[in-house]
């Protein structure tokens, strides 16, 4: 790697977090233990919300919650198509289907209106994933009124926004506080806003889903004597003595082994103590990003607007550009910003343009404003370890290279 490359994103480790791993390394327990429930407890309470579990990744996050809320076969789940694809097939685990509604065009969030418009053409729809898109907190108000209206769960997609918060009868509340949601799932993949390598969570007020998510994470087990269902083989005269059997463990549903290590929870704690900070930077370097940009007084480049009020999460900084006016298109531009050291990235290609899900939905889909936001968006590198310097270096490269392969007359050719 050139000692000057932009990645897209990346993650920020210290002498504390390797410190942090090292010593739960030496600790007697290795898997899921005293450290995780730690990190819980502790994210729980940064959250301010009752209950985390944490467990494997992201997508386990999402199977698990599906698990927990007993979706299944000929239930239906709403998501955006612009998201990473564990959206749309954590339903499909479960045999249930999944259903997309287009996005808002500005905010690129799941649009509670084109929600609205499924719900009232589909029946046996259970749930809704909204997703916080680039850590920008969805209309969680409005999804909060349809789960009411039409008697269904919301469970919010907070991979991009863990940091991120948004008001709320005149107070702030994290996302993750599950405030106007059942559940809430997030991941701790090395780009996102903390890690622990692999890793993700569920958080949740309620308490009978969380001692589910905490069996369903593994093997749906439970070691509690207080939850045994099977009196005559968790006990030795289960009626006169009481005597538990030391052996015994119960298996009460059918699930997977997506269980967190301890070191990894062990980088958890320690990257938790350091989010505001890191959603501060993030948010430090966007506004910069935002500010050159409008200095540079042009129309080709609009960054993603921030309609809301509250900490954005900034898992991502996006630019909009009319790609069909450049020469070579957006595929020339990113291997231009490559050969000067800055790596960008697409996100997302629409879920339902994938070819398993073209094979899965039969006949073609079509979204306009995902489409058309599919077709110009670019995502710019945007991480803690960022200097302003480098954001002016992004934003100078950027400009330059559109200079010269700036083409609209390319557009009335296509
Ligand atoms: C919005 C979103 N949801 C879910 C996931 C899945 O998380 P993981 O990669 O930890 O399984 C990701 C990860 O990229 C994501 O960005």
């Amino acid at each position: 790697m050139k000692k000057n490359f932009l990645p897209y994103n990346s993650q920020q480790i210290d002498e504390k977090d390797i410190k942090s791993v090292m010593s739960a390394l030496r600790s007697p327990y290795l898997t899921t233990g005293p450290i995780a429930d730690e990190f819980e407890k502790e994210l729980a309470q940064y959250l301010g919300v009752k209950y985390a579990v944490v467990c494997a990744n992201g997508t386990a996050a999402l199977h698990l919650s599906m698990l927990a809320l007993g979706i299944g076969s000929g239930d239906k789940i709403i998501t955006s198509p612009i998201s990473f694809v564990a959206d749309a097939n954590a339903p499909r685990f479960c045999g249930a289907d999944v259903i997309f509604a287009d996005i808002d065009p500005i905010t690129i969030n799941l649009d509670p209106q084109e929600v609205r418009k499924v719900l009232k053409r589909e029946k046996n729809v259970k749930a809704i994933i909204p997703v916080h898109f680039a850590g920008q907190p969805c209309r969680m108000d409005e999804f909060n009124k349809i789960a009411k209206e039409f008697n269904l769960n919301i469970i919010e997609d907070g991979c991009h926004a863990l940091g991120g918060s948004y008001i709320k009868d005149n107070k702030s509340v994290k996302v993750g506080s599950c405030a106007d949601s059942l559940l809430t799932t997030f991941s701790f993949h090395p780009i996102k806003n903390i890690t622990t390598g692999e890793g993700g969570a569920i958080t949740t007020n309620d308490k009978n889903l969380y001692k589910k998510l905490r069996l369903l994470r593994s093997h749906g087990n439970t070691r509690n004597s207080d939850d045994f269902l099977m009196h005559d083989l968790s006990h030795t005269n289960f009626k006169q003595s009481k005597l538990l059997n030391p052996w015994y463990y119960e298996m009460q549903y059918l699930s997977h082994n997506y269980r967190l290590t301890d070191f990894q929870a062990a980088l958890g704690k320690s990257q938790l103590k350091k989010l505001d900070k890191f959603i501060r930077k993030r948010n430090e370097l966007s506004s910069l990003y935002d500010k050159l940009f409008e200095e540079l007084d042009q129309k080709r480049i609009l960054p993603l607007d921030n309609l809301f009020e509250g900490t954005h999460g900034r898992h991502l900084y996006v630019v909009r550009i009319p790609m069909n006016q450049l020469n070579g298109g957006r595929a020339k531009l990113m291997m231009d910003l490559l050969d000067d050291g800055i790596q960008t990235q697409v996100h997302y290609i629409p879920i339902y343009l994938q070819p398993n899900y073209r094979e899965y939905f039969k006949e073609k889909l079509y979204f306009p404003f995902s489409e058309e936001y599919y077709k110009n968006c670019l995502s710019l590198p945007l991480f803690v370890g960022m200097t302003n310097k480098d954001v002016k270096r992004v934003v100078s490269s950027l400009n330059n290279i559109l200079d010269k392969n700036w083409n609209p007359s390319s557009k009335k050719k296509k």
